[in-house]
């Protein structure tokens, strides 16, 4: 190959666990750029917050701590956003934009909240705006749902898209530990944040459910549009009742696009040990695509940490520079060109498993059974497992229901006066 004099300039805004792994990327595949790109390709800025803070293996030279010194540089084709949070990353990335720059980002906050307006200035200004890392960390899934399966009807994609969540429940799972226990573990091993709200709330999940929706349905999803449940109220009790009944508790991302909308949710759910999703344990993840063509598909790898996560940034830089080389940004942009309805979650159907303490006399199940009958809730299965005290410990597996019907039910059993608790309601997938 001939000398390659052309070269393609990247500044980097953040220089934390996923901006270090870029920037060592880019050195890592420096020689292979030629060939890649037909261009070489170099770190020329790296925004920070404290540019006294020591950086292992990171040119010191490169940080600035003012964001128009990489805006005002119009040798910077590329910038890459790995600061995360809202603001000020989507001004910048707008400037960015409207400046001519493209942009690759890993941020799933901002691209869930603000994705549409983001692609808006995009394609306003020709530019590329990629964010493969946003989802499920190294894991290809945003470009396949755009590309490779462009040629489906999507009907559903669903997945485990929490490293830490899937972390806490496998050893809770595996090890009989406790939700405290096993998120305790999660902090000591720098898998779950300082603040663990927005993994174990299923926030984060929900956000990266929202872009793959939008995506694989051609329809806007936003974070607002996703019901979100956490994993604080399953204990080891729940996994080991759901082991006995051959399935495996999982935080799953489901979205449907049904015949009259679309149902998009978070929720800890009971799923068959016999599928696909309840052999993915520790920290990864994985995603599930069911096309009308393709049948069933599943993407699996690691959703998080420094390399797994530069790998899919790095990605994204390449597929821009190439882009560029070509004089063909800003192709695949925006690609929600249907406006379907989303379904309340009241609207939605779903099968539950439910624990619960009632008193241990005659009659009591019948008078469960009635209950949940006036909703219109018809029970799969009842087994009696312990006996506490005065009362007995009851499972109830329905079968499919409607959310509004069941909580209904729900309140109607509560205020039965031999019940002493409804300890957990898990979905059953
Ligand atoms: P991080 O370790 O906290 O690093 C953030 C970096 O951004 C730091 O270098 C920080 O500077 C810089 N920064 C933050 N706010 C800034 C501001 N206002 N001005 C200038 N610099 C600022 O975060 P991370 O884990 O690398 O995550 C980055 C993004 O990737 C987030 O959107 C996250 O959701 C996403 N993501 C992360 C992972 C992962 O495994 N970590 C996986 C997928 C996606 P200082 O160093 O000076 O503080
Ligand atoms: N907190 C996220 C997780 C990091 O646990 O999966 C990657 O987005």
């Amino acid at each position: 190959m001939e000398e390659v004099k052309r070269n393609v300039k990247v500044a980097l805004l953040g220089s934390g666990t996923v901006g270090t792994g870029v920037y060592k990327l880019i050195e890592r595949q420096k020689n292979e750029m030629p060939y890649k790109i037909g261009a070489n390709l170099s770190v020329a800025k790296i925004l920070v917050r404290n540019k006294n803070k020591k950086r292992e293996g990171v040119d010191a030279s490169l940080l600035t701590d003012q964001w128009e010194d990489i805006l005002l540089d119009e040798d910077i084709q590329i910038v890459v956003e790995v600061m995360g949070g809202i603001e000020p990353a989507r001004t910048y990335i707008m400037e960015a934009l409207k400046a001519g720059k493209h942009v690759v980002t890993a941020n799933k906050d901002l691209i869930a909240e603000s994705g549409k307006e983001l692609l808006d200035v995009a394609e306003e200004n020709g530019c590329d705006l990629l964010f493969e890392a946003s989802v499920a960390g190294g894991i290809p899934i945003l470009a396949p749902l755009k590309q490779s399966l462009a040629g489906n009807y999507l009907t559903e994609v669903m997945g485990i898209v929490n490293g830490t969540t899937n972390f806490i429940l496998s050893k809770m799972s595996e090890e009989g530990m406790e939700f405290d226990e096993a998120l305790a573990l999660a902090t000591e091993l720098g898998y779950a944040e300082a603040d663990p709200t927005a993994d174990i709330e299923g926030y984060d999940a929900g956000r990266k459910v929202a872009i793959m929706a939008s995506i694989a349905f051609n329809s806007r999803v936003t974070f607002d549009d996703v019901h979100t449940e956490g994993i604080t109220n399953i204990t080891a009790k729940d996994i080991k009742y759901a082991k006995e009944m051959g399935c495996a508790i999982k935080l799953l991302g489901v979205a449907k696009n049904t015949e009259t909308g679309i149902e998009v949710h978070v929720n800890p759910m009971l799923i068959p040990s016999s599928h696909p999703l309840a052999t993915v344990s520790d920290s990864f993840n994985a995603v599930f695509v069911h096309g009308d063509a393709v049948d069933d598909t599943m993407f699996y790898g690691r959703g998080a940490g420094e390399f797994p996560t530069a790998s899919a940034v790095m990605g994204d830089i390449i597929e821009v520079a190439r882009n560029i080389q070509y004089h063909c940004n800003g192709r695949i942009l925006c690609t929600c060109y249907k406006n379907l309805p989303i379904k309340k979650i009241t609207e939605i159907e779903s099968k539950y498993f439910m624990r619960m303490l009632v008193e241990d006399k005659p009659g009591v199940l019948a008078k469960i059974a009635d209950t949940l009958g006036k909703t219109d809730v018809s029970i799969a299965q009842v087994i009696q497992k312990n006996k506490i005290g005065d009362y007995a410990e009851l499972v109830v597996i329905t079968h499919l229901v409607l959310e509004q019907n069941f909580a209904e039910a729900l309140i109607n059993i509560r205020g039965m006066e031999t019940t002493k608790e409804i300890s957990t309601v898990i979905r059953v997938y």
